[in-house]
């Protein structure tokens, strides 16, 4: 799986990364607008994420890896795409997963939903403040 060709969503949708401290940062995504930093999937959260300022931790490099990308969809995770059996055997390895455990860098939105992003409090948790 590389990250070459350019990704568009179909439609604009929200991207709302939060963090458990209370800290919250939201982007914009547009197909004109797309935000992409070339690690991990093409139009990943990850890969939204760091073009956007929103750091999560990838150790991996975005290729699923490793699962230093963890994080917990709290909304709109049936927009998103199926975890393939490489991103579920990472996933296993994280700590605190639940039913809304994702890979950032395999995760990807069809832009039907809005979504709600938790970093978990293990990452890193570098949502900018104050914004
Ligand atoms: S960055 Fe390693 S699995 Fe996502």
């Amino acid at each position: 799986m590389g990250n070459d060709k350019p990704f568009r969503p179909a439609r604009s949708y929200k991207i709302t990364f939060v963090s458990p401290g209370g800290m919250s940062q939201s982007i914009t995504v547009s197909p004109e607008t797309m935000p992409s930093s070339g690690t991990g999937e093409p139009g990943s959260i990850l890969d939204i994420a760091l073009a956007s300022g929103v750091e999560i931790d990838h150790a991996c490099g975005g290729v699923c890896a490793c699962s230093t990308c963890h994080v917990k969809i709290r909304s709109g995770l049936k927009s998103c795409n199926e975890p393939s059996e490489a991103e579920e055997d990472q996933l296993e390895k994280a700590p605190g997963i639940t039913s809304q455990s994702r890979l950032a860098c395999q995760c990807v939105g069809d832009a039907s939903e809005d979504l709600v992003v938790e970093i978990p409090g293990w990452n890193r948790n570098r949502v900018r403040e104050g914004l």
